[in-house]
C-alpha cells in the first residue's frame, strides 16, 4: 500500500478539465516532485490532494483511508499537513510566537487557559528544536514579516512540519525567490526528507529545485500526466523537452 494514492481524479471548471484523469502513487519516504508548464494543473492537482477541492471524479486514499470526500482540516488530523504558494505567517508576530502556536495547536494546548510548566517547557523544546532544523534560531525574535522571503518560507514550512505529518506538501516553496534562497530551500526540503525520512508532495515550477531532491517525478501538461520517472528518465525525456521548449518560445 503506497502513503498517497490518487486514482484517476478530474477536477472541472466548468468547460476546463483543469486535471484530467491523473493518477499517482507517493511511497511511505519518498519525495515526489510535480512540474509542468504554468497552467498545467499543479495548483489545482494539489488543492485536490489537501481537499481544498472535491475532485468531480476520482478517489484519493491516504494510508489505506478514502479520503476524497473529507475536508482539509481533517486531512490535517490524519497527517496531511500543506504550505500555500503564498506564505502563510503571521508576519506581525516573531519566528518563536508563529512556532509556538502551531506547536500549541498540535498539542492541543491552545484551549486550556492555564498550561502546567511541564506543557509550557515542553512547547518550548519543541519550538527550539523546529527553529534549529529550519535554520531559524538566529531570527528567532525577529517578527516573521521583516524576514527574507526564504526565511519566511521556512517558517511556514516548520509551522507545517510542528503539526507531525506523515505527508507534507508544498506548492511552489521556491516561488518567487532568487537563486540563493530558492537553494537554501531546496537545502532545507533535503534535509527534511532525508534526516527526517519525511514523505513530501513537491509542486514547482522550477526545474531546479526538483532535480537535485526528488525520488521521482510527475510531469502535467494542459491537465494530464505527461511523465512519470526518476529524475534522470525525465531529464532524458523528448516528450518532457519538447513541452518545456514550446513554453520558452511561447514565454520569449
Ligand atoms: N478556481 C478556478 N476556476 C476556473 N479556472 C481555474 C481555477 N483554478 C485554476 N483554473 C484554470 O485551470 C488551469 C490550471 O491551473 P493551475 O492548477 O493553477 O495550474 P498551475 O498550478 O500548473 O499553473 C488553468 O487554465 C487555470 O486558468
Ligand atoms: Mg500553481
Amino acid at each position: 500500500m503506497s502513503l498517497l494514492e490518487v486514482h484517476n481524479v478530474t477536477q472541472r471548471f466548468g468547460e476546463l478539465a483543469a486535471v484530467n484523469q491523473v493518477s499517482l502513487n507517493v511511497e511511505e519516504g519518498e519525495l515526489h516532485a510535480i512540474i509542468g508548464p504554468n497552467g498545467a494543473g499543479k495548483t489545482t492537482f494539489f488543492n485536490m490532494i489537501s481537499g481544498f477541492y472535491r475532485p468531480t471524479s476520482g478517489r484519493i486514499l491516504f494510508a489505506g483511508q478514502d479520503v476524497t470526500d473529507v475536508p482539509p482540516h481533517s486531512r490535517v488530523h490524519l497527517g496531511m499537513a500543506r504550505t500555500f504558494q503564498i506564505t502563510e505567517v503571521f508576519p506581525e508576530l516573531s519566528v518563536r510566537d508563529n512556532l509556538r502556536i502551531a506547536v500549541e495547536v498540535t498539542e492541543g494546548l491552545r484551549m486550556t487557559l492555564h498550561n502546567t510548566r511541564a506543557q509550557v517547557a515542553k512547547t518550548q523544546e519543541l519550538v527550539d528544536e523546529l527553529m534549529e532544523t529550519g535554520g531559524l534560531t538566529e531570527n528567532a525574535e525577529r517578527n516573521v514579516g521583516e524576514l527574507s522571503h526564504g526565511d519566511q518560507r521556512s517558517t511556514e514550512i516548520m509551522m507545517a512540519l510542528a503539526l507531525k505529518p506523515k505527508l507534507l506538501l508544498l506548492d511552489e516553496p521556491a516561488a518567487g525567490m532568487g537563486n540563493k534562497e530558492t537553494f537554501d530551500t531546496a537545502v532545507l526540503i533535503r534535509r527534511l526528507h532525508r534526516t527526517q525520512k519525511l514523505t513530501i508532495v513537491l509542486v514547482e515550477h522550477d526545474m531546479r529545485v526538483i532535480f537535485n531532491l526528488a525520488d521521482r517525478i510527475t510531469v502535467l501538461t494542459e491537465g494530464q500526466v505527461l511523465e512519470v520517472g526518476t529524475p534522470d528518465e525525465i531529464a532524458n525525456s523528448e516528450k518532457v523537452q519538447v513541452a518545456y521548449l514550446g513554453e520558452k518560445r511561447e514565454g520569449a
